[in-house]
């Protein structure tokens, strides 16, 4: 099929502080070498005091627009995909809006990890059906004022960040060639926040006992992640027409590098066409495909015409995969 939509520009926006293993060292009973070894993650970006999801989500925007040479103004639909929002109502992507100067519907998406991928595949059915002509998706979180900093299992695996896309018209053969997204409502539990919704609304027990603090079975979710983004990557190259080795390079969701690793293996793509940054940022979620596809783009690693596939799980679960020609 005709691609319909395309990666017109990508920005990204990184916090200026820097948390390294060892000032977790100092904080919980862990080691540099332990979070290493098991997730290849050196240091992380923490955001100050004052500063908010949507301030992030707005910068790596801008840096997005002007990447695709378009101002606020002629977007037709902004998506930010978060789980860290700036507060429960309303949407981060309404303040995203007015913070660029946008004047277009804006609204967020809870998709965890995948939530790029996720507005991709939207952005790319609202271009393809002709009701937007260029949508801006942004993946960004603040997972540091979500995360409990006594537990050591999930303090060191998560970093605040924010990327962008302008996902505009196709240009020829280049564009967005397939995108799959899936949920498994069976493993909810696995990972979340359970505390601050209807279910168990924020009282000072919840606080005392952590409960509005991202919790998490971290097997489940490696065991997941590594079977379902096998296959959702397959799936979408396959669909689209292609072979994993036509694929030039893989941007794989920065969850933790072991899960990479496997994953890579069973579909066999050499490592060196896997990019990879989670040593400097983390686990970053939503943000994490789109920081690494920008640092990659700027780095002039990722070229036009060059075939990229990326994939992405996390909490619901929900995943999914694009394959684009950039
Ligand atoms: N430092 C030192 N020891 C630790 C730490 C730590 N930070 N965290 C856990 N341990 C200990 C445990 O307490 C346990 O000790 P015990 O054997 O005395 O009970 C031991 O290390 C092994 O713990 P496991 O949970 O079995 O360790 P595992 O090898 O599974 O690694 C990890 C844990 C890294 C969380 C892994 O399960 C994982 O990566 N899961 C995927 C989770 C993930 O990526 N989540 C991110 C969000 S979702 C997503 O992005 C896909």
């Amino acid at each position: 099929m005709q691609p319909a939509s395309r990666i017109c520009g990508t920005g990204h926006f990184l916090p200026p502080i820097v948390r390294t293993n060892a000032d977790l060292e100092r904080m919980v009973e862990t080691s540099d070498s332990w979070i290493r070894e098991r997730t290849g993650i050196r240091e992380r970006r923490v955001a100050p005091d004052g500063m908010v999801t949507s301030d992030m989500a707005a910068e790596a925007a801008k840096h997005a627009l002007a990447a695709a040479g378009i101002t606020a103004k002629e977007l037709d639909l902004i998506i930010v995909g978060t789980v860290t929002p700036d507060m429960p109502m309303p949407a981060t992507a309404v303040f995203v809006q007015q913070k660029i100067g946008a004047s277009c519907p804006a609204f967020d998406l809870s998709a965890a990890c995948a939530g790029f991928i996720y507005g991709m595949r939207i952005a790319d059915q609202f271009i393809r059906s002709g009701a937007a002509k260029h949508v801006l998706i942004i993946g960004v979180e603040l997972l540091s004022r979500v995360v409990n900093w006594t537990d050591r299992t999930t303090c060191v695996l998560f970093g605040d960040g924010a990327g962008a896309a302008v996902i505009g018209p196709a240009i020829g053969d280049r564009g967005i060639l397939g995108t799959n997204f899936f949920s498994d409502g069976s493993l909810a539990l696995s990972l979340m926040i359970p505390a601050g919704g209807s279910a168990a609304p924020v009282t000072q027990e919840v606080i005392d006992h952590a409960g509005n603090k991202v919790a998490m079975r971290g097997q489940d979710i490696f065991r997941a992640a590594v079977k379902n983004l096998f296959s959702a990557s397959q799936a979408v190259v396959r669909d689209a027409g292609l072979l994993n080795s036509q694929v030039d390079w893989v941007v794989p969701h920065q969850a933790n590098l072991r899960i990479i690793d496997q994953v890579v293996q069973r579909a066999e793509y050499p490592r060196e066409k896997v990019l990879s940054n989670i040593e400097w940022v983390g686990n970053t979620s939503s943000a994490s495909i789109p920081i690494l596809l920008d640092e990659s783009i700027k780095a002039g690693t990722i070229q036009t015409g060059h075939i990229v596939m990326m994939c992405a799980l996390g909490a619901g679960v929900s995943w999914g995969a694009a394959v684009v020609r950039m």
